[in-house]
């Protein structure tokens, strides 16, 4: 059976991009970034593209793209556009087909006047993946983050972290968020196809993404 997944994060820069070309190069899946802001330095689609090695014909176009690198409500605003959540349909793919859809920053980001990133996940109703930083402060936004996402009633797969391992801050997360560490991606000298499969292999509960 195909998988499908959210990929949100703590906070923006997280590493959600970086897990996002992870997942599409290892389970050999679609990606989708519905929302992008900051577009003039870059898209995340091209990112992944580039990292996982995916020929565009593997990525779904954005539903709403903008330049300026704010939050998705203020850079709609600016460009005179409102998001409008009923506009952004799941793709329709092959049963075989897996998708990784790549949220914009954090979980309560506003995408207009009254709605939220989480909004949007409630929307597709994908498992999420909440991809978290390793260092000190992890503790209190995953486990933040993880209550916005439950209020939500959202289903949340897992936790994947990212940055120089750290195994309490890991610890204290899965027992306090009553949630599973899936993978951990290390600090990368060099972050390509390649390397990228291989965290895959070594530091990810694969299990977890074959269903
Ligand atoms: N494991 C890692 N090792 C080294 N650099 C990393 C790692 N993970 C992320 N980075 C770098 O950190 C920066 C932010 O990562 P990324 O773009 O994946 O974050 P993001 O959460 O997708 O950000 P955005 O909110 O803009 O979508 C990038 O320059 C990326 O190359
Ligand atoms: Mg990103």
């Amino acid at each position: 059976m195909s998988e499908r997944f959210f990929v949100t994060g703590t906070d923006t820069g997280i590493g959600k991009t970086t897990v996002s070309a992870l997942l599409c190069a290892a389970l050999d899946a679609i990606y989708w970034k519905p929302i992008q802001t900051g577009s003039r330095e870059g898209t995340d689609r091209n990112t992944v593209m580039r990292l996982a090695e995916l020929p565009a014909n593997r990525t779904i176009p954005e539903n709403y793209l903008f330049a300026p690198p704010v939050s998705p409500h203020l850079a709609a605003e600016r460009a005179g556009v409102c998001i409008d959540l009923r506009k952004i349909q799941a793709p329709h793919l092959p049963k075989s087909e897996n998708l990784i859809a790549e949220g914009a920053g954090g979980v309560l980001v506003p995408v207009n006047r009254t709605q939220l990133m989480v909004d949007l996940m409630r929307r597709l109703k994908f498992p999420v993946l909440l991809v978290a930083r390793t260092a000190l402060g992890t503790i209190n936004h995953t486990l933040i983050s993880l209550a916005a996402l439950r209020a939500a009633r959202l289903s949340v797969r897992g936790v994947i972290l990212c940055g120089k391992p750290n195994a309490d801050n890991r610890r204290a997360i899965e027992r306090y968020g009553e949630v599973a560490v899936l993978g951990a991606v290390p600090l990368l000298a060099r972050i390509d196809r390649v390397s990228l499969l291989r965290v895959f292999q070594r530091n990810f509960d694969r299990k977890a993404f074959a269903r």
